[in-house]
């Protein structure tokens, strides 16, 4: 190593890190990394291999120098056998003039461009394994040198630096996004539902005094609908607390359209109150199995109860799932065992299935409920 490369390499090695550094999202900061890392070792491609957290194979591969058709002959990305393999076993630099000379190379897939000489280096977070920079082709001479590659394991080092501060900046702002869901989440309970409330007590208060009973049953309902509208926010409110433990199910969304759906097949649309953190607890499967139950709770309204208000009622709390349909027809008959049907039956299995259990009931003004209850997943 001649004196005069030394100070200018390191000026190379400072400005390198200055282009990553700037950055704080976490692919951007990665693409940089290996773009930077490429030009600093005049490499003519450049490699940054992602380890899977139990650190056996490579998840992502960001490359540089190979352009997206020559990406698309080759096919899939390495998942880390041979030369790559060889940083993934142990984490430590390894240069070679020429890698179809190691003993590990077993070649490349076709399309690949020819590749001579190699350097990698692993590059570490907080001690660990992140994953390898590879670069291949050095430019202008027929091998990666010594300074080369103490120059990208320097290089490597505030790259890994950069790694943690992107994902901090990461967690930070789902940090942030958090306590403004919060602070929303507590305006909607402190503010809403309180006015809410304050209107439904002055209506309940009116309503002892209201002698026209036309007029009564107009505040009633009121009051009903404000006791739904409290309902729906506080399940706002719930999701707007465990958005981040969204399960995916989307229960909420298929009910809704199974309401829609068959509602016209039914003598009234049914109300619908949705209560508790159904989105984060119901998961895909309890959501298929809710669909279910709520179409045949409501065939069995559309074709037994002659029924005219019909009220849907999915409610998740500490302990249990559950699916509560009433009606206000004539309520349940007894039926000879040959006349049963298989929906109640298979209600109830679908029900005992989960530790949980099923009931068809007379309500006490008339009508049916029934009623499904499953205890909630873990
Ligand atoms: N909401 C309801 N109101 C009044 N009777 C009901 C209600 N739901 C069910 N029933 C009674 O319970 C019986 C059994 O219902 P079940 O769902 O098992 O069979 P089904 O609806 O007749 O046929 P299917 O096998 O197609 O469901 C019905 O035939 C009906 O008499
Ligand atoms: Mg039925």
């Amino acid at each position: 190593v001649d004196g005069s490369t030394r100070p200018r390499s390191f000026r190379q090695l400072l400005d390198a890190v200055m282009t990553i550094g700037a950055d704080l999202d976490l692919h951007t900061v990665l693409q940089h990394i290996v773009d930077a890392a490429t030009s600093l070792a005049d490499a003519r491609y450049g490699a940054l291999g992602i380890l899977d957290p139990d650190r056996t194979y490579l998840v992502e591969f960001l490359t540089v120098g190979i352009d997206e058709a020559s990406r698309a002959r080759i096919g899939d990305p390495p998942l880390g056998h041979g030369i790559l393999g060889l940083l993934i076993a142990e984490p430590k630099p390894i240069r070679l003039d020429d890698l179809h000379q190691h003993p590990d190379s077993y070649g490349f897939p076709p399309g690949h461009p020819a590749m001579r000489s190699f350097l990698g280096v692993p590059v570490m977070v907080r001690g660990e394994v992140f994953g390898n920079l590879y670069l291949t082709d050095k430019r202008s001479a027929p091998a990666f040198s010594e300074e080369d590659e103490e120059l990208l394991e320097g290089f490597a080092t505030a790259a890994g630096i950069a790694i943690d501060n992107a994902r901090l900046h990461a967690n930070l702002s789902g940090l942030a996004l958090l306590q403004e869901r919060e602070r929303i989440a507590m305006d909607l309970h402190d503010t809403v539902i309180q006015q809410l409330f304050a209107v439904g007590l002055s209506l309940q208060a009116m309503l002892r005094r209201v002698e026209d009973p036309a007029l009564g049953a107009r505040l009633e309902t009121a009051v009903q609908d404000l006791d739904a509208t409290i309902k729906q926010i506080r399940t706002t409110i719930f999701d707007l607390d465990t958005a981040a433990k969204d399960t995916g199910g989307d229960a909420r969304g298929r009910i809704l359209a199974l309401v829609a759906d068959v509602g016209g097949s039914l003598p009234a649309s049914p109300r619908l109150v949705f209560d508790g953190p159904i989105d984060s607890v119901v998961d895909v499967a309890l959501a298929d199995e809710l669909v279910v139950v709520l179409r045949e709770s409501l065939s069995n309204v559309a074709r037994h109860a002659q029924a005219s208000r019909i009220d849907v009622e999915v409610t998740v709390d500490e302990a249990s799932v559950t699916v509560c349909v009433d009606d206000d027809g004539k309520g349940p008959v007894l039926q000879p065992d040959s006349h049963q049907g298989s929906g109640l039956r298979n209600l109830s299995h679908r029900a005992l299935r989960r530790g949980g259990s099923f009931e068809l009931s007379a309500r006490a003004g008339g009508g049916a409920r029934q009623r499904w209850t499953v205890p909630r997943p873990t």
